[in-house]
């Protein structure tokens, strides 16, 4: 396996080389190992930071970028994707960036592909998202140095979030003080297999809080009928200003993966206010990261991350 598919399946070590490298890159330390080799971006579900950084990412390391069309291809003819993938691996196409509404749909196509290529998970259904974990996690260190017996409070849509899983699996690793505050409709039904503090109260979770990640709403992932109601989640749930300044630590570090529903999660004046400035800052943070899988991944000879 030679594959980021999730962080449970890395190591530490991989995970501080990923750091370490992407950092070279953003200081400009560290030039292409990659240069030339043809990647190709299949999101069959939405995406502007993920899609974009990775596109980024690759013109970085001057690699060849198959911007794969799903609904032009012949996917919408009822190809396979075992199919498509074997066919573009015979034109060149060296790794696959993937993303996918169906949760382990990467794990499958790994089990029924013989040929050698490289997958990389740029989020499948609720299951995981590792990259944007990796570069939250970038993030953090820039700021903080390290996360361990810090408190990451991670607020909101646990429940449908990859971010937020791939976020605890990786924190985790880092012996993070992890709280998650969601209501009862949201929330993660698993914490219990990690050490999470769960919350319902928001107030109580920002307490003393070192990061502060609130997640986005995922409307179209709710199957239970009336939920979730957006005034009732804003009244409860939504961040702003006020109440960091009044429960959070001074030097607080507010996250949100994005997109953002504004005035829902958190309040637009937040957002815009020099603490929202995070945000921006991750995205951007994402294409170093997104150079250094890339680079760690199709390197020859090079070490795989898992
Ligand atoms: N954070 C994230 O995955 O954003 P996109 O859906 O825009 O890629």
């Amino acid at each position: 396996m030679n594959h980021l598919i999730d962080i449970e399946s890395i190591s530490k070590e991989d995970i501080l080389n990923i750091l370490h490298l992407a950092k070279e890159f953003k200081e400009n330390k560290k030039k292409s190992d990659v240069e030339n080799k043809t990647v190709a971006l299949m999101f069959c579900e939405n995406s502007t930071r993920t899609r974009c950084s990775f596109e980024i990412a690759a013109q970085k390391l001057c690699m060849n970028i198959i911007n794969f069309d799903t609904e032009h291809s012949s996917l919408s003819k009822g190809e396979s994707l075992k199919d498509t993938i074997e066919n573009l691996y015979f034109l060149g196409v060296k790794a696959f960036v993937i993303r996918h509404s169906f949760s382990g749909i990467i794990n499958n196509a790994i089990k029924q592909i013989k040929y050698p290529v490289k997958f990389i998970n740029a989020g499948d259904g609720t299951h995981a998202h590792p990259t944007q974990a990796l570069l939250d996690f970038y993030t953090m260190i820039e700021k903080i140095k390290t996360v361990e017996n810090k408190k990451v409070v991670i607020i909101g849509d646990v429940m449908h979030s990859r971010v937020a899983k791939s976020n605890i699996a990786l924190l985790s690793k880092f012996n993070a003080d992890i709280h998650i505050c969601s209501p009862s409709y949201m929330e993660f039904e698993t914490a219990k297999a990690f050490n999470i503090t769960t919350h319902q109260n928001l107030e109580k979770a920002l307490e003393g809080a070192n990061v502060v990640m609130a997640l986005r709403v995922q409307n179209e992932r709710h199957e239970k009928e009336g939920y979730p109601d957006s005034s009732e989640y804003k009244r409860l749930y939504e961040i702003d200003s006020e109440k960091l300044k009044k429960y959070a630590q001074n030097d607080v570090i507010l996250m949100h993966p994005g997109p953002v529903n504004r005035n829902i999660e958190l309040s637009s004046e937040l957002i815009d206010s020099t603490l929202g400035k995070t945000i921006l800052e991750q995205a951007q943070n994402g294409v170093y990261i997104r150079m250094a899988i890339l680079n760690t991944l199709l390197k020859e000879g090079g070490r795989n991350a898992s």
